[in-house]
């Protein structure tokens, strides 16, 4: 069976986790397949990235269909014979199970596909963390391989296999870090007049924080604002001279976003002001939110159900998870879905040391590629 054969690249794939920009081992044996395929492609796309192009026909339209090929930072749990050969590295967030799918995919356009136009197979490294997509861009994915839309595609567990998620629209969220020094003046702790005391300082800001969604955002979008560390002081008899505040903001769209980091600015300098301290702060965006093109997410979830029982493609409420293939969709349309992964069985969640792709979604994902290349280019009569 020719999923049987792509499972055991899933398999393979999963033994050679390979974290951001390292992913090395995997983009060979990306290459490899691709080789034996005899579909051209190039390496070293954001330094550890693939992209290869499948043509057929005349027309010189073009679509990009990308993978993420990364893995994470986590102790393997399991103990089955593909588990993990790399130390402190694991694929538990599935993507050993995305790059299988879309080789797979490769393999049944190249050989039986009908489409005219180009499809650029996108093996993109570096999703977790570090923004490969991003790299990518920067370094002229859009110039070198130009294209009308780009998709993506992730696991999903708690979605029974053979089924799909779609949102349309905002659906995932940015991903933003900051940290707030505040500076003051240390002293005595018997003699606190003299302080200018940075932890009453930096806990009023971190109550005030918490203002900003319930009394600054409309009530009908989203916006998370957690702090997440707090240091400040080393002992019982001295008020310490600065605090530090770290965390993250979360938001569903650009607009509530800008609105979240400039609140968060004026309230941790006004509430370190208010006690005679400064407030320093750093403010890093990470990843955008994530905008499906409604028509395109349309256009999916049709292909999607061409794919499995009729009712099995569904509407699913947007995450404040967020996912660097918005950086895609920042510059093209396009559209992200979730395909199910089964039941989550306590530890079959993302992330977590017990998870794995579940082999029996891979027809699933094949099919839905195929379907998409050959609906979206399909050749005219
Ligand atoms: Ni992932």
């Amino acid at each position: 069976m020719e999923y049987q054969e792509v499972a055991t690249w899933r398999r393979h794939l999963h033994t050679i986790p390979e974290t951001a920009f390292e992913e090395v081992e995997t983009s060979a044996f990306i290459a490899r397949q691709l080789t034996a395929l005899q579909i051209p492609f190039e390496a070293g796309i954001a330094r550890t990235g693939v992209v290869a192009t499948l043509k057929k026909g005349r027309s010189e339209r073009a679509i990009g269909l990308r993978a993420d090929i990364d893995a994470l930072d986590i102790t393997e749990a399991n103990t089955f014979a593909h588990a993990s050969q790399r130390a402190g590295k694991m694929h538990a967030c599935g993507h050993d199970g995305h790059t299988a799918m879309l080789l797979g995919a490769a393999r049944a356009l190249a050989r039986d596909g009908v489409f005219d136009g180009i499809v650029y197979l996108i093996f993109q490294p570096a999703e977790e963390n570090e923004g490969g997509a991003a790299v990518a861009i920067e370094e002229g994915l859009f110039e070198r391989f130009p294209m009308e839309a780009v998709f993506g595609l992730h696991n999903r567990p708690g979605l029974p296999i053979g089924t799909f998620g779609t949102c349309a629209g905002n659906a995932m969220a940015s991903f933003d870090v900051f940290e707030i020094v505040v500076k003051g003046k240390g002293s005595h702790a018997a003699r606190p007049q003299l302080a200018a005391d940075p932890i009453l300082a930096a806990s009023q800001c971190i109550n005030l924080l918490q203002s900003i969604v319930s009394r600054n955002v409309d009530p009908l979008l989203s916006l998370v604002v957690s702090v997440t560390q707090i240091h400040a002081g080393a002992t019982w008899n001295v008020i310490p001279g600065e605090a530090v505040i770290r965390g993250t903001v979360r938001a569903l769209d650009p607009a509530t976003r800008d609105l979240g980091e400039r609140r968060l600015r004026e309230v941790a300098e006004h509430a370190a002001r208010l006690h005679d301290c400064t407030a320093h702060i750093t403010y890093s965006r990470r990843y955008p939110p994530l905008f499906n093109d409604p028509e395109l997410t349309a256009f999916c979830a049709e292909v999607a159900r061409g794919c499995v029982d009729a009712g099995h493609v569904h509407d699913i409420p947007p995450s404040l998870g967020s996912e660097d293939f918005a950086f895609m969709l920042e510059r093209k349309r396009g559209a992200y879905i979730w395909i199910g992964n089964g039941p989550t069985d306590g530890d079959r969640i993302l992330h977590n040391p017990h998870y794995e792709f579940n082999d029996a979604a891979i027809p699933h994902g094949i099919a839905y590629w195929t379907r998409l290349v050959e609906t979206y280019l399909a050749p005219t009569p």
